[in-house]
């Protein structure tokens, strides 16, 4: 699929092309399916093709994760699935999702686009803005999870998983950001400064123990959305009840941006200064 639309042209896209495609800034014709191209100036910017993976329709226009996290695809440890596979995992229609992302692209991301910033200034803002906010944040839901699970255990016995699997989830993952901020970012900085040598395979162990890392924390995220059934909170639910699933549907939505400045942006350019 994806070598089919490899080579599109602007007047193909104009005209919607032998592959059907239309440009969806002129409306043209798009017969041949889900399949949509942005143009600019008469230039292509981005092709949204189903076998592209999550993870490349994002490092392309991060501003695509708004549609990931709506319907609930998930881009960080999942962001290796074309976007075919991703929608089919998770029961979706494929045509609604290209759509979605063909509209966001209008609307302005949050954040500086990670793939614009050397690696220096990439580890910077990880640590900055995810690491220093799961510092805060994860304390305090520590703290309302367990306080949950005390005061509703009994009638929601699920919330005792609930607060064991966040404290795992914690734990592990201040032991993870450690890891990245005393080992890895620094050996990141000094390749790029040229102060360290790229010797072939240097960073391959930790980064591949990093990703299997992340995996785990998306499992636990993933099992934390399942037992409150997607962070909905019981009927009558205090409100601490309620600020703990919104917080955690905010960490879930700031991990995954989080793993996927690493796992889709960061960690490959690392790998290909010491191939
Ligand atoms: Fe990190
Ligand atoms: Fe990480």
């Amino acid at each position: 699929m994806e070598e089919a639309y490899a080579g599109i042209t602007a007047p193909d896209l104009v005209s919607g092309g032998a592959q059907g495609i239309r440009c969806v800034t002129c409306g043209g014709p798009r017969a041949g399916g889900p399949v949509a191209a942005h143009m600019q100036d008469g230039v292509t910017m981005t092709v949204i093709t189903p076998g592209k993976t999550v993870g490349q329709l994002l490092v392309e226009d991060p501003s695509r994760s708004r549609v990931f996290q709506k319907y609930g695809i998930d881009f960080c440890c999942g962001g290796n699935l074309t976007l075919a596979d991703a929608c089919r995992r998770r029961g979706l229609d494929l045509a609604p999702v290209v759509d979605a992302l063909d509209r966001v692209r209008a609307e302005p991301f949050e954040g500086p686009d990670p793939a614009a910033l050397s690696l220096t200034d990439l580890c910077d803002h990880i640590e900055t803005t995810h690491h220093a906010w799961l510092k805060q944040e994860l304390p305090r839901l520590s703290a309302m999870a367990r306080k949950v699970s005390g005061v509703h255990g009994d009638a929601h016995p699920w919330t005792r998983e609930l607060a064991a699997t966040f404290d795992a989830f914690a734990d592990d993952l201040d032991a993870h950001m450690e890891k990245e901020e005393l080992v890895l970012f620094p050996v990141v900085r000094r390749l790029e400064a040229g102060t360290m040598a790229p010797l072939p395979m240097i960073l391959s162990s930790p980064i591949a123990a990093m990703e299997h890392e992340h995996e785990e924390a998306g499992r636990a995220l993933a099992r934390m959305r399942e037992l409150s059934r997607g962070f909905t909170p019981p009927d009558g639910g205090c409100q601490t009840f309620r600020a703990l699933l919104h917080g955690l549907e905010q960490l879930e939505r700031d991990m995954h941006l989080h793993v996927h400045k690493e796992n889709n942006v960061l960690f490959p350019r690392v790998s290909a200064l010491t191939l």
